[in-house]
């Protein structure tokens, strides 16, 4: 088992001063097996029966084949013999391939809300856009899609390995396939390098070192080939490596069953293949509106004055500020649902959150997952009485340590569970009134190897940062930890190795039991952890949501968390966790954004200004500017670093107030983006890839961002650069400042580049030539943005055209009775609103702004319910703006301009 020294075990969270950050030339590790197992035998199709059909698809038995003097037997693990292929058309883009053992003792994820919610299915699909195949002797099959003939998917040339601790199977794909996905892992390009690469798919508590395992676990990729896309979920919740090399990707796997999804869209788009990835998995959440706004939080405010001081700062300078946070410093020795009698008293902290109310501003908290293991204290006493926390294998609690000290862990998989945790989230949002929970360390983290605080209940560790004990005393520690876990395994009735398996996935700390739950702790039903482990945090954020609309049940529930698996979306946003005030990550966070939303997590982002470290006036700067776009955003620090809030540089402040006023004038745009991500899928962040798939320079573009399809952000992400090198795709593009075109400016060459002025506040954003965006005048609140009329700013394309769409709810409500659904189009100088006009509170339109080639002198609006009396046509460099328009969007409405 390859252990790695304490040291770097430690580089976590906690240990933000001591990170050292080397970025490594590529995700090529060296003592990875990147080779495939040639020698193991394979399977058969077995029996006179062989494969037949079933109503959903088919059933395909298989046995080991015959393996001379056992060669390629047990290579890791047990080899299970008989196995069953279930091959299910579910819909016409999706086929199911479940490789499981005949005798189902593996584990694979749980088919309920805490894993997946797999579809029902009575038939097969008829229509379908692919075909299966697969060799007999030995076994391997293929997914072909129908339109090209494609192989996309390929295992008949390599070696099917089934044991009970060691799965491996390989697709053969182009030697210079374009993969995007698999993670969570902290990447600085969105394109995978395919040369030797592996990403290690295992939920993490680590600080963000590139190319490892941290938080998530996701083991789900898209290809795009000669401009097509199609995907493909492993569905498993088990450690896993993904070898990504030349010609093909192999997966070595340490449990579970081999549950593939692939996913082949009509229209081989790659918003497509993420439509139908949701489909399966779950929509992202939608959002409340106040969640767009701007969030501010840092873990080591000492006292809760420093945190007014904050809001206060945000107001002074004139910059927005939306969401006020709290980290673990409010807490009563880091107990969740406790207060600091003296820095954060409970009557202050509740106070806080009125007056952050009476200004129409927000306020979150956090949550941890572990709970202080201490007498008296009712995160610990009702759980214990419900029992329904985590268990050694002898049956006792199963204690490790975080924050407040020794501590036990929910077990999200109990059914019990929800009757603790909907009556602490209930009573602590009753409490606080706060808007949302912070869900943290739900990896889930722990500080030490196994159950140390057994027995050790009202007991302090030797220390609450054991990282910053000497070295020798920390080895001793873990020594002594070790040989406990140990002995706790002689109570393990499995026959599986849980603790060290032979094979080692390049698991960033080695031992896969180091700064988590221990793979001998067990879940409900003599689950181990080590077949849950990173579903935990998933489950925790179903179940969070859950306790929060059970105790409000009109509103849409706010979680941010930490760690998350397939599906976590639908539950909760993500932020990418500890990174650092470097250069790096600035850039990095456009590639981890990509992947979450392709993940279906849209409400993503990183800590703007970086968390560990210490962060500088012009990284900063860079940062607000484009971290202002990000779909959840929010500046976070860690407590050693010096203070970042962005009034404290003029350049920041003045970056971060130019930004902000493009996002909340964006924000109906935004807003209809996280509607349409909530019905289809789709992400609010996009490269351009994903929207010109045909474009080969766009495959490896990943310095642009698409908000939408419509807004193009080229943000400066690397030191000493006050210009950006920028690629358009084809049609017009206008620059949001001026409204020129990419072309006044000298945009050439098939991809169109050109280098844009970016001096150090400024941001490049560009709109798309065809667009209608829905505007709002922004202000320094959410709500009071929403408050004013709306304006359509309308960017014409070569032919005089655009279209754009609206969406209208109350911005809050989980089930809302009324919305309105509005398409907007531009054609022959006349504009046209049409669609669902279901929202009666009335909206006024007033300003419509006409970008582009347009020459009228004259509008006039019709079928209006509210015909303007003072319309006034203004020309602009560039523009016409329609202004008094007094238009209720309550009904349809044609505007003509002559
Ligand atoms: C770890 C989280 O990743 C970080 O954001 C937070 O500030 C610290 N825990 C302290 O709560």
């Amino acid at each position: 088992m390859k252990r790695k020294s304490i040291v770097s075990l430690l580089l976590g969270t906690t240990a933000a001063t001591l990170c050292l950050l080397v970025l490594p030339a590529s995700g090529a590790v060296e003592d990875v097996n990147f080779d495939v197992s040639t020698k193991a035998p394979g399977y058969s199709v077995k029996g006179r029966r062989g494969a037949h059909k079933t109503k959903t698809g088919l059933e395909i038995p298989l046995e080991l084949k015959h393996s001379h003097h056992h060669e390629g037997i047990d290579l890791y693990g047990k080899t299970i013999k008989d196995l069953v292929v279930d091959v299910d058309f579910e819909t016409a883009d999706r086929i199911h391939v479940k490789i499981s053992d005949k005798d189902q003792k593996q584990v694979p994820v749980p088919d309920s809300p805490l894993g997946i919610e797999r579809p029902r299915l009575r038939k097969s699909a008829k229509k379908r856009n692919y075909e299966f195949k697969y060799t007999e002797d030995p076994f391997g099959f293929q997914v072909i899609r129908k339109s090209d003939k494609a192989v996309i998917f390929d295992t008949t040339d390599y070696p099917l390995v089934f044991e009970d601790q060691y799965l491996e199977i390989t697709t053969a794909v182009p030697d210079d396939a374009n993969i995007y996905g698999f993670g969570e892992t902290t990447i600085p390009h969105f394109r995978r390098d395919n040369v030797k690469n592996v990403t290690t798919i295992f939920a993490r508590d680590a600080a963000c070192p590139f190319y490892e395992n941290i938080y998530g676990h996701h083991p789900f990729y898209m290809e795009i080939r000669d401009g097509k896309a199609h995907g493909s979920l492993l569905l498993s919740a088990h450690g896993m490596d993904v070898l990504t090399v030349e010609g093909r990707i192999t997966w070595k796997v340490i449990g579970g069953v081999l549950e593939f999804y692939i996913f082949v869209p009509d229209d081989d788009k790659p918003n497509s293949v993420v439509q139908s990835y949701t489909d399966l998995i779950g929509k992202p959440m939608m959002v409340s509106r106040w969640m767009l706004g701007w969030h501010h939080c840092r873990w080591g405010y000492e006292d809760i004055d420093q945190v007014q001081g904050v809001i206060d700062g945000y107001k002074e300078h004139n910059i927005p500020l939306e969401v006020a946070w709290v980290d673990i410093d409010y807490m009563d020795t880091f107990q969740d649902f406790t207060f600091d009698p003296v820095n954060f008293p409970q009557e202050r902290m509740i106070q806080l959150g009125h007056d952050l109310h009476a200004n129409r501003q927000r306020y979150v908290i956090m949550v941890n997952a572990g709970k202080h293991y201490k007498s008296g204290y009712e995160g610990y006493e009702y759980g214990h009485d419900l029992d329904i926390f985590m268990k050694n294998p002898d049956g006792e609690e199963y204690v490790g340590q975080v924050w407040p000290g020794y501590t036990v862990y929910p077990d999200w998989f109990n059914p019990d569970v929800s009757k603790y945790w909907n009556k602490l989230i209930a009573d602590w949002v009753e409490l606080t009134g706060i808007d949302g929970t912070w869900v943290d360390m739900d990896e889930p983290a722990a500080f030490c190897l196994g159950s140390c605080g057994t027995g050790k209940k009202d007991q302090a560790p030797p220390s609450l940062e054991p990282w910053t004990l000497p070295q020798e005393t920390q080895d001793q520690m873990y020594a002594e930890e070790e040989i406990a876990i140990k002995n706790l395994s002689n109570y393990v009735q499995d026959s599986r190795d849980l603790l060290y398996p032979n094979y080692a996935i390049n698991n960033g700390h080695g031992n896969l039991s180091v700064k988590t739950g221990s793979m001998i702790a067990y879940h409900h039903g003599d689950i181990p952890h080590y077949d849950l482990h990173s579903l935990y945090g998933h489950a925790e954020c179903k179940l969070t949501r859950d306790a929060l609309i059970e105790h409000n049940k009109t509103t849409r529930p706010f979680i941010l968390t930490r760690s998350s698996f397939v599906g976590s979306g639908r539950y909760a946003g993500h932020w990418t966790g500890d990174n650092a005030s470097k250069w790096e990550y600035l850039k990095s966070s456009i590639t981890e954004i990509f992947n979450m939303q392709m993940f279906g997590i849209s409400y993503s982002g990183s800590d703007v200004c970086g968390f560990n470290d210490n962060t500088t006036e012009t990284l900063c700067t860079r940062w607000q500017e484009l971290g202002a776009f990000y779909p959840f955003a929010r500046n976070h620090n860690a407590k050693q670093p010096i203070a970042q809030e962005p009034f404290l540089w003029e350049t920041a402040a003045e970056a971060t107030r130019t930004a902000l006023a493009i996002r909340y004038a964006l924000l109906p745009y935004y807003y209809t983006l996280f509607e349409e991500s909530n019905r289809l899928g789709t992400g609010v962040w996009r490269p351009l890839i994903f929207e010109w798939p045909h474009v080969d320079a766009f495959l490896d573009n990943d310095d642009q961002i698409l908000v939408g399809s419509d807004i193009l952000l080229s943000p400066v992400v690397y030191e000493n650069k006050t210009s950006v090198e920028a690629e358009f795709p084809p049609g017009i593009w206008y620059d949001w400042y001026t409204l020129e075109t990419v072309d006044d400016q000298g945009a050439t060459g098939k991809e169109r580049a050109i280098t844009l002025d970016a001096p150090l506040t400024h941001i490049p954003v560009h709109i798309r030539g065809g667009a209608i965006l829905p505007l709002k005048t922004p202000t320094m609140l959410v709500e009071e943005t929403f408050d004013s009329p709306y304006i359509l700013l309308v960017a014409l394309d070569d032919s005089g055209e655009a279209q754009g769409r609206l969406y209208i709810d109350d911005g809050h409500s989980l089930e809302p009775s009324e919305t309105s659904d509005i398409t907007f189009t531009f054609k022959n100088g006349v504009l046209k609103a049409e669609g669902d006009f279901g929202y009666s509170k009335p909206e006024k339109l007033d300003t419509i702004k006409i970008v582009g080639d347009i020459d009228a002198t004259t509008a006039s609006i019709t079928d209006c319910s509210t015909p303007a009396d003072n319309l006034e046509l203004v020309k602009e460099d560039n523009a016409i703006v329609l202004q008094n328009a007094g238009i209720d969007l309550t009904a349809s409405f044609t505007v003509r301009f002559e």
